[in-house]
């Protein structure tokens, strides 16, 4: 029976094959486990095969994946194993805005002399905790709150968590729970943005509900940092506090675990998903950004993911943008 097993596993990993008959023991396993976690995501759903199938596909990625003793990061699996292609991009949402970028009016250089070797908010009191967005493409609106939630406290010395539904329902210029870019999110915030506790998330496009009264922050001013250069997000971090970037997601992201993500599977595709770099640093000799998910804390590392620094990875480094001001 090992024996078996082992030729079944075996097979999955030289040619790939996803709906093989007999899984390995190891993968049933790996299967049962996994659905004793995520009961509502597996046993009692109505796609209960194909999630099965889903399921392997993922299982053998990571298992190909992690038994590479040489790679930066490590894979685990989350809720996300089960998912399609369609559902897992329901958890992304960034549309680049065509036109173009005006640049940050401050000139960044004189910063640039004495950046610090590493950097991370995460464990500054103006972050508010790690947000979940849901089956809902609004991570755009994600990615435009934390910048303001951290500019608006850096400055009043107060606390405050705002809220993302407001951008959800209420914004012109983006497209609810279907895409968004977070610069336009500032412009909208220019009229105020309203506190979560009177404006809380639902992860549906609902009627916009926004009253002044409820107003945490103010956008006063903002804009994008310089492309592909990674000392000037260096140099804005600093300056600024977290920046709103924007990614290419592609299916090893939605699994990872630790480590420093270095896919190049994700390199010079467009797109698809706004994430907050809060921080940088270097790992056993690979520098790397801070990033915030708004996927919860529990995913990845406590809802974070370091990501390769310098490189463009995913292209990261093409639309970095920064809160400059707060009224
Ligand atoms: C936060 O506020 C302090 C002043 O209290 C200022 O020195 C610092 O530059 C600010 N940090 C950011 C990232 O805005
Ligand atoms: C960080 O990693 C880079 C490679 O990207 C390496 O050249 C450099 O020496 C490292 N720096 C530190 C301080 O470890």
């Amino acid at each position: 029976m090992a024996k078996m097993g082992y030729v079944a596993l075996a097979l999955v990993a030289i040619f790939c094959i996803v709906h093989v008959q007999g899984l390995s023991d190891d993968v049933e396993a790996a299967w049962e486990q996994f659905q004793a976690h995520h009961p509502s995501s597996t046993k009692s759903h109505t796609d209960a095969a194909k999630r099965k199938g889903n399921f392997v596909k993922t299982h053998e990625m990571i298992q190909q994946h992690n038994k590479n003793k040489n790679a930066a990061y490590q894979l685990e699996h989350n809720d996300f194993s089960v998912m399609d292609d369609e559902e897992k991009k329901r958890y992304t949402g960034a549309k680049a805005p065509s036109g173009s970028r005006f640049l940050i009016a401050d000139n960044l250089d004189a910063s640039m002399r004495q950046l610090p070797t590493s950097l991370d908010y995460r464990t500054n009191a103006c972050l508010a905790p790690v947000k979940n967005q849901g089956s809902c493409g609004s991570c755009w609106a994600f990615t435009a709150i934390a910048p303001l939630e951290f500019a608006q406290c850096n400055k009043t010395k107060t606390s405050v968590v705002l809220s993302e539904q407001q951008l959800v329902d209420c914004d012109p210029n983006d497209g609810g729970c279907n895409g968004g870019w977070y610069t336009n999110a500032w412009s909208y915030l220019m009229g105020g943005s309203a506190k979560q506790s009177a404006y809380s998330y639902t992860a549906v496009k609902g009627t916009c509900k926004f009253s002044t009264s409820t107003i945490g922050s103010t956008v006063a001013t903002y804009g994008s940092v310089a492309s592909k250069s990674p000392s000037s997000m260096q140099a804005a971090l600093v300056r600024y506090g977290p920046l709103s970037v924007a990614i290419t997601v592609i299916n090893s992201f939605y699994s990872y675990k630790s480590g420093v993500y270095t896919d190049v599977a994700c390199d010079n595709l467009g797109v698809n998903h706004g994430v907050v770099v809060v921080g940088y640093g270097n790992l056993s000799g690979i520098d790397y950004w801070i990033v915030r998910n708004s996927w919860g804390a529990g995913w990845g590392s406590s809802g974070y993911i370091l990501i390769q620094r310098g490189v463009n990875k995913c292209s990261i480094e093409s639309y970095p943008a920064a809160i400059a001001s707060v009224v």
